[in-house]
């Protein structure tokens, strides 16, 4: 799956509708879904594949004997979020409740997981046969979300149910079925994540015990909302997270110059990597001896939302706050110090939160408002910290 939420396999069945569906495939784009058109073989007597292809800046294929060695019907499948088959005809909709894969399309429904809504469209006599509801009722109970046709007139003169509904209608019903909330469309955010390491000698440094999991989750949550984000990722993982920029540090120098170059242009700065407070004066060119090791003279590192506080001006700035005690107080006294927004903080006695998939605290404001937030995933805390960075922004 990919990680911004917003990939879609647009399937094209054979029927004259199909030429409307380069409309709906603009407005998907526009709405900020990435689109892989996959047209049935019979669909391209009414628009070829060079059409999709223009459109959508992609290969389009309809079969699995071509591009064999990409596998498509598996790596389509897996990148897919959701499908919108528009529009379905019939011989498509009987497929699809017989569990055929006789196309590429056919075999990506049958692979993937991702939600599906299906658009018919077909003479009313087509749509009313009773193997035709049979089909239709199949799809619903498994799951297929199949919008009704309108009534009107059809291709010839006839009127009845049957007609494609406008692109409009189209992609209301669309985006209220992905729940897509793109509100952070247009959008700058900047997440930090991880934790610094100050060397001591080429194999030994200050760290500490952030897995990053926090900055990760809030990175994605960002990109899923439609957000441009760059994650200033401090010695972790970042496998698996395209769509985002990722800017690799390793010291607290390096992550303030980054921040350094982005921070201006951005609307929201996450802050949730942990930075190490202090750094060897020196870091010795060569390993150093254990008899040496006895004692290492340190400096304070900058810090960074300090160096950053004087360039501040529409941003809003979220911080975080891992503590064992005074929880509340100390994490008051870094809102105010730092300039945040509002700031996170929870309460790692004992070795909780760190490395888990779950976190508990408190959220805080400047205007004194307090939020607890009792055992949540990390992926539902990014969200809300996110509402309520996007509130701040106004
Ligand atoms: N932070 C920072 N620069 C630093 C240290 C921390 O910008 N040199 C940020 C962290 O990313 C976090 C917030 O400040 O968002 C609070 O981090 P914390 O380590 O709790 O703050 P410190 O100022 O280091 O306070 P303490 O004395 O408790 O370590």
């Amino acid at each position: 799956m990919s990680v911004t939420n917003r990939e879609v396999i647009l399937g094209i069945g054979g029927g004259i509708a199909a030429y409307k569906s380069a409309d709906v495939l603009r407005r998907l784009q526009d709405h900020g879904y990435s689109v892989t058109v996959v047209p049935t073989p019979s669909s391209l007597n009414f628009v070829g594949a060079a059409t999709w292809e223009a459109l959508s800046h992609r290969a389009v294929t309809t079969q699995v004997w071509e591009k064999v060695e990409d596998v498509r019907h598996i790596s389509l499948a897996k990148l897919a979020n959701f499908f919108l088959i528009a529009p379905a005809t019939a011989d498509l909709i009987a497929r699809l409740a017989a569990g055929r894969a006789d196309d590429l399309l056919t075999n990506l429904v049958l692979a993937s997981d991702a939600p599906k809504m299906i658009v018919p469209a077909m003479h009313p006599s087509m749509w009313l046969d009773a193997a035709t509801v049979a089909n239709v009722a199949t799809l619903r109970s498994r799951g297929f979300h199949v919008m009704e046709p309108e009534v009107g007139r059809l291709t010839g003169t006839d009127v009845g149910q049957g007609r494609f509904p406008d692109t409009a209608a189209i992609l209301s019903e669309f985006i209220d079925f992905t729940g897509a909330r793109l509100d952070l469309a247009g959008k700058r955010i900047i997440v930090t994540a991880g934790g610094t390491r100050e060397a001591i000698d080429p194999v030994r440094f200050i760290g500490n015990k952030s897995s990053g999991k926090q900055g990760v989750a809030l990175a994605k949550a960002a990109a899923s909302r439609g957000a441009k984000v760059e994650l200033i990722a401090a010695n972790i993982e970042t496998d698996g997270l395209e769509g985002i920029e990722i800017t690799h540090v390793v010291t607290a120098d390096e992550m303030l110059e980054a921040l350094k170059l982005s921070f201006g242009t951005c609307d929201i700065l996450v802050m949730s990597a942990a930075v190490a407070d202090a750094k060897p004066i020196t870091s010795a060119q060569e390993k150093i001896k254990k008899a040496a090791l006895t004692s290492i003279d340190l400096e304070l590192n900058p810090d960074l939302l300090a160096v950053l506080l004087p360039l501040k001006s529409r941003q809003v700035v979220v911080g975080f706050a891992a503590e064992t005690n005074d929880l509340i107080a100390s994490a008051t006294s870094k809102l105010e110090k730092k300039g945040l927004d509002l700031i996170y903080v929870n309460d790692v006695s004992g070795g909780a939160i760190f490395g888990s998939e779950e976190t508990e605290g408190t959220i805080l404001f400047r205007d004194g408002k307090q939020v607890g937030i009792s055992r949540q995933t990390k992926d539902t805390l990014a969200n809300l910290l996110l509402d309520y960075a996007l509130k701040q922004l106004g």
